[in-house]
């Protein structure tokens, strides 16, 4: 198996490259057409690689990409998920190379979506090719590649609810996240959630002068921070009433297993250029990125931001916000008490409008699985390290959705970095991580069906 992908390593990458080429931007409407361009490009590679099926299922979105190599309807089944979207690649002046003409430099392939997902859900299309290849798959594989996770997913969700006995598998497989470092493997057992709202606040009916005006009327600008600036006590806690009820709070020795993952806290500073770190208090930062929820604005804007100075007292102010939710909060429960507080603090200087976007729910994988102790396995002979269990601070909300829709579990087997600059300029993927990500996912699927 080595051996073959090896030998295959530059075709693998040169793949890679073409599929990070296609700017599948899904937040754009402008990109529909590279949507569909992406969606076939996959489709072909599965159908390539030996499935028995593949498709492009329409949704009133973007189409999802599914296919299915099926052995042998006794063999178990293991459902792979990933995403063929990406972010919007702005701002454009800060990347080293365009976003969507992938360069490969000091061992790593720089692309928007080289590691949030194209570059982690193509490897599993590449093992698959390379048990195929070898004649040593001995399970039943269904892809299902969708196009529309950093919008929210929610036309999945649709596809998912109508589609239960298609999805119908043992195991669902999705590299989406990261090992904490390449001396130091690890597999993900939680995600958090996340509540995505936008507000508006409305001061006067027009833009005013701000000498005229300035210091009688309520400035949308000001209480909108004001507001913002109320939402967080001194202790780093959120002060939304409620806010807390549902969080579980880990036992101690939960805690200290968390903390025992390696953090280097000066590398960490030095990496994001900070003087210092901030955060509730009374956690620490492995625990302020996992197992607690927070909240941050987005963006802000309004009045005047062109070139020069404006005195303007502006009419309105905007603000798009999030929390990331951790178990038990429920995305749909954290939004009605956001909302209702920031309505009750309002000035009647101002009107307040809040807008949800999207939800999702938390999760947590177990580790007293098979597919767990097949991945440890599989990590353990590829990396020569046992991974640590360990829980990420994003969101992949179609996770929750899967266990209570299909009530089957899935199992996080990432291999980006944190440092890989997902949804942020120079985005990159190590090439290291790509074959060994190919590796481990094939030494996963030659053991899964041995193992008990
Ligand atoms: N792959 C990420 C999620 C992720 C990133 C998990 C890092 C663990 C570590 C995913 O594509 C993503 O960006 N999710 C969004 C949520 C979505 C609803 C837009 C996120 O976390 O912001
Ligand atoms: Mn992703
Ligand atoms: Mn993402």
């Amino acid at each position: 198996m080595t051996n073959y992908i090896d030998q295959n390593k530059e075709r693998f990458l040169g793949e890679l490259i073409e599929l990070l080429k296609i700017p599948s931007i899904s937040a754009k409407t402008e990109h529909k057409a590279d949507m569909e361009r992406c969606a076939e490009f996959v489709k072909r590679k599965l159908l390539s690689i030996g499935c028995t099926h593949a498709e492009l299922c329409p949704t009133a979105g973007n189409p999802i990409v599914y296919g299915e190599l099926i052995k042998n309807p006794t063999l178990p089944t293991v459902l792979i998920y990933g995403h063929y979207d990406v972010q919007p690649p702005e701002p454009l002046e800060l990347w080293d190379f365009p976003p969507f003409e992938p360069v490969i430099k000091d061992g790593n392939i720089y692309a928007r979506g080289a590691c949030d997902d194209k570059g982690q859900f193509y490897m599993h299309l590449l093992a698959v090719e390379t048990l195929v290849a070898q004649n040593n798959l001995d399970c039943n594989v269904k892809f299902m590649i969708e196009g529309e996770e950093e919008i929210g997913s929610n036309n999945l969700g649709i596809f998912v609810k109508a589609n239960t006995q298609k999805l119908k598998s043992d195991i669902i497989l999705i590299s989406d996240t990261a090992i904490l470092s390449n001396d130091c493997p690890s597999i993900t057992v939680g995600l958090r959630g996340l509540s995505y709202l936008e507000v508006e606040v409305t001061g006067p009916n027009k833009d005013l002068h701000s000498g005229i005006y300035g210091g009688a009327v309520a400035n949308p600008i000001n209480t909108l921070c004001e507001m913002i600036a109320k939402m967080k006590n001194d202790k780093g806690e959120i002060t939304i009433p409620g806010f807390y009820d549902d969080v579980v709070q880990l036992t101690a020795e939960e805690r200290k297993a968390l903390n025992e993952a390696p953090f280097d806290l000066d590398a960490y500073k030095k990496f994001l250029d900070i003087d210092e770190i901030k955060g509730e208090e009374g956690y620490t930062t492995v625990e302020r990125t996992a197992i607690r929820p927070t909240f941050d604005l987005n963006g802000i804007w309004g009045g005047y931001t062109g070139e020069g100075a404006k005195t303007v007292l502006p009419s309105k102010a905007y603000a798009k916000l999030s929390m990331r939710l951790v178990p038990n909060q429920n995305s749909e429960k954290i939004t009605e008490l956001f909302t209702k507080h920031f309505l009750s603090i309002a000035p009647k200087s101002v009107k307040v409008k809040v807008t949800p976007h999207h939800g999702g729910e938390p999760a947590v994988t177990p580790t007293d699985t098979k597919a767990y102790r097949v991945a440890s396995k599989a990590f353990e002979e590829i990396w020569g390290k046992k991974p640590i269990p360990t829980r990420e601070g994003g969101s992949i909300p179609i996770v929750a959705l899967f266990e209570q829709e299909l009530k089957v579990k899935t199992l996080l087997m990432g291999f980006g970095l944190n440092s890989d600059n997902i949804h942020s300029p120079n985005e990159h993927y190590g090439i290291f991580n790509y074959i060994m990500g190919i590796k481990t996912i094939v030494k996963f699927f030659e053991n899964y069906n041995k193992v008990d």
